[in-house]
């Protein structure tokens, strides 16, 4: 599904690169649900950042089912749009909604790309996830009035909307207690066993990286399998 191969991203810092990712390799097989652990400052988001096309890499190749991801090839843009809002769905650490529209409206807005309004399927799967992630009764509400716990739910239903292969979380739970956090884990791995998602998360949490099947530790820019 995904193949990441000598990744390598510097940052400047003052006179002198940072090297972030020191030529990284990652496989990714569809359907895999991955934790990403790693101190503050390793390079969780800069990974993140650059499976979701957000991000160039400096070197090395990277390809989703076969097919080169070149995020600074300016005759793929569309083909980058189609990717990130199809393909990928991305929770944000901050979450990211937009604070003048309610919960609905948020989870609909990806499916506004490249038209004005959203479909009867559209609406219909929205009511589906916000069933699925236990927030039905808030699909009104501007979501400024929500807890950090239901806007975590609110963001992962708009990164689902779109069906997209692989959901992509940069501390999905960073900010939670135990108890939402908990429930946050158990929302992952449904949405990878009944959807079949593949999902690669960045997580500080042992009850995320418990319902991940396979646990990285990113250090020195490089991967290492943990379990
Ligand atoms: N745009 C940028 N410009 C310069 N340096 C950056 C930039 N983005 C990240 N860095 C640096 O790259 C390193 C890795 O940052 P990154 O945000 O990827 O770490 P992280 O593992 O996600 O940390 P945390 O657990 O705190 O979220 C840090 O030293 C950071 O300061
Ligand atoms: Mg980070």
């Amino acid at each position: 599904m995904i193949e990441l191969k000598d990744i390598t991203k510097r940052f400047a810092d003052g006179q002198r690169a940072l090297t972030v990712l020191d030529s990284l390799s990652l496989h990714v097989d569809e359907g895999e649900f991955i934790a990403i652990t790693g101190e503050s400052g390793a390079g969780k988001t800069t990974l993140l950042n650059i499976l979701g096309t957000l991000l160039p890499a400096d070197e090395g190749q990277y390809s989703i089912r076969g097919e080169k991801v070149e995020v600074s090839d300016e005759t793929g843009v569309e083909r980058l749009c189609h990717l990130r809002n199809k393909e990928i769905g991305f929770v944000y650490q901050d979450h990211r909604l937009l604070p003048q529209f309610t919960v609905l409206q948020n989870i609909l807005l990806p499916t506004l790309a490249t038209k004005t309004t959203s479909t009867e399927e559209e609406q219909q799967r929205a009511l589906s996830l916000l069933e699925f992630t236990g927030i039905l009764p808030l699909k009104d509400s501007p979501v400024t009035q929500l807890s950090g716990g239901e806007q975590t739910r609110v963001a992962i239903c708009r990164a689902l909307i779109n069906q997209p292969a692989i959901l992509l979380a940069d501390e999905p739970t960073g900010q939670l207690d135990v108890a939402n956090t908990q429930t946050i884990a158990t929302l992952f791995q449904q949405v990878n066993t009944q959807f079949h998602t593949t999902i690669i998360m960045a997580t500080h949490s042992a009850e995320m990286s418990k319902v991940a099947k396979k646990t990285y530790l990113l250090k020195e820019g490089k991967l290492r399998v943990k379990n």
